[in-house]
């Protein structure tokens, strides 16, 4: 099982790239589904969320190939609509394929899905729509099991901006016929990532990045190339980073427009940002006051992925704090973690109440979850002495050889 080695104490130099997207390749993945042309996606990030997605299109009879960077898609010749449980069980995008073989077989049988245990995740808010545009489904012994003979277009109102339950209905509806509207949809940059690749396919969605979306249903998709967009929560991490171990460091492909809630809160701790063509350059001497409140909330709010990071901010900046967490129910797994190393905070229900201090100091942690542990690397950067943060396959799975990424910039980080 790996691990990351980190000396603290380096101030941070240099100029570091942000990658393509998790969040976005994800949805975009799961609607190559839907095409039986040859698709290709650049710049395709190696995080094991991707690899396990890709391992999903080819248990369905799909190829998946890389190449200098991209991946050639290529569903023309699908032979199953079936997730078996060893798949859908490692990450939690599973479910969104739903939609994308429903869209395509009009059947599916797919096993609940996984990802990271921060919540309980449950999936009404999916069921609900496919339910919406005519799907039978039988829901036993962890499989959903679909009839989508009869789908056609139809409204749906989410009880809540389901990232996920948006994108999934919104792939269901793609090839289906008649119209289909989702209200309270989910406003995230990749909600309009994903549309903006169907329409490059030939759909006809409008309204993505709103709360209404619409879909008319159409016969087929082409094939075609897309660019899937920078990923925001790397973007956000690398900022943090810089912010904490201190230093003079430039952030390339940092779109402003995804991380506004994230610029407008750190703007007020004194260190100096500046943002032009999309990237951003960052100077700090390490030392910052306090934020005073975070909540998290869905886009354009606070993003609940960038809450551990910037927690481990909150945890070395002058003053006291509190960070809320209103998506997920079990996300500050990392606290106890990061109080190991000297963090002052205490939590309760989805309040996490940080008075800042001086130093932490290099501890032995243990990564929970993907954020909550890169939460512990930045953690790791500014502590007094050796951190060691284990189980760092979780961090893998949105990060791609993340101590390369941080040694690049002056970090002293291994993986042993
Ligand atoms: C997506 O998860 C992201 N994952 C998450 O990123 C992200 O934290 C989340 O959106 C919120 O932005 C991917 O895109 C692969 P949701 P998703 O459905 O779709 C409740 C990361 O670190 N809910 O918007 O699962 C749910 O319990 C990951 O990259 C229902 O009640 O998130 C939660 O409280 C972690 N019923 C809230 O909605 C449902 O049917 C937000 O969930 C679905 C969700």
């Amino acid at each position: 099982m790996d691990k990351f080695l980190i000396k603290g104490g380096k101030k941070l130099k240099g100029s570091i790239k942000v990658t393509s997207a998790k969040n976005a390749y994800l949805p975009i993945l799961a609607g190559c589904i839907l095409s039986e042309k040859p698709i290709v996606l650049t710049d395709c990030p190696k995080y094991i969320d991707i690899i396990n997605m890709g391992k999903i299109l080819e248990n369905l009879g799909g190829k998946v190939k890389e190449s200098d960077e991209n991946l050639q898609i290529d569903c023309s010749s699908l032979t199953s609509s079936n997730i078996p449980q060893d798949l859908a069980s490692v990450l939690r995008s599973s479910i969104f394929s739903l939609g994308s073989i429903l869209g395509r077989f009009k059947r599916a049988k797919v096993a609940y899905p996984g990802g990271c245990e921060i919540g309980a995740r449950p999936i009404d808010l999916h069921i609900k729509g496919l339910k919406a545009l005519n799907v039978k489904i039988i829901d036993k012994h962890g499989y959903l099991t679909c009839d989508g003979r009869n789908m056609r277009g139809g409204r749906v109102n989410l009880d809540f901006p389901s990232v996920g339950a948006t994108e999934n209905i919104m792939l269901a509806a793609v090839l289906t016929k008649g119209e289909t509207e989702i209200i309270n949809a989910a406003k995230e940059p990749e909600i309009i990532d994903l549309a903006n690749f169907l329409n490059s396919l030939g759909a006809k969605i409008s309204g993505a990045g709103t709360s209404v979306i619409k879909i008319t249903g159409v016969k087929k998709l082409n094939g075609g190339v897309y660019s899937p967009m920078p990923d925001r929560i790397i973007a956000g991490t690398y900022l943090i980073a810089g912010m904490m171990a201190g230093g003079n460091i430039q952030i390339e492909n940092f779109r402003a427009e995804d991380n506004i809630a994230l610029l407008e809160k750190v703007k007020k701790t004194a260190c100096n940002i500046k943002l032009e063509n999309d990237i951003l350059t960052l100077k700090s001497d390490g030392r910052l006051k306090a934020i005073n409140k975070i909540e998290t909330s869905p886009y354009p709010g606070f993003p609940t992925d960038l809450q551990a990071q910037i927690l481990a901010l909150q945890s070395i900046s002058k003053g006291t704090s509190m960070v809320v967490e209103n998506l997920f129910e079990s996300r500050f797994k990392h606290v106890p973690e990061l109080v190991k190393m000297g963090a002052k905070i205490s939590v309760k229900d989805r309040t996490a109440v940080v008075h800042g201090v001086e130093k932490l100091y290099g501890a032995d942690v243990n990564a929970t979850d993907l954020r909550g542990g890169v939460a512990l690397v930045l953690a790791g950067l500014v502590a007094e002495g050796y951190t060691t943060v284990n189980n760092v396959r979780h961090i893998d799975r949105g990060y791609y050889q993340l101590e390369n990424q941080l040694s690049s910039i002056g970090a002293e980080i291994t993986r042993i």
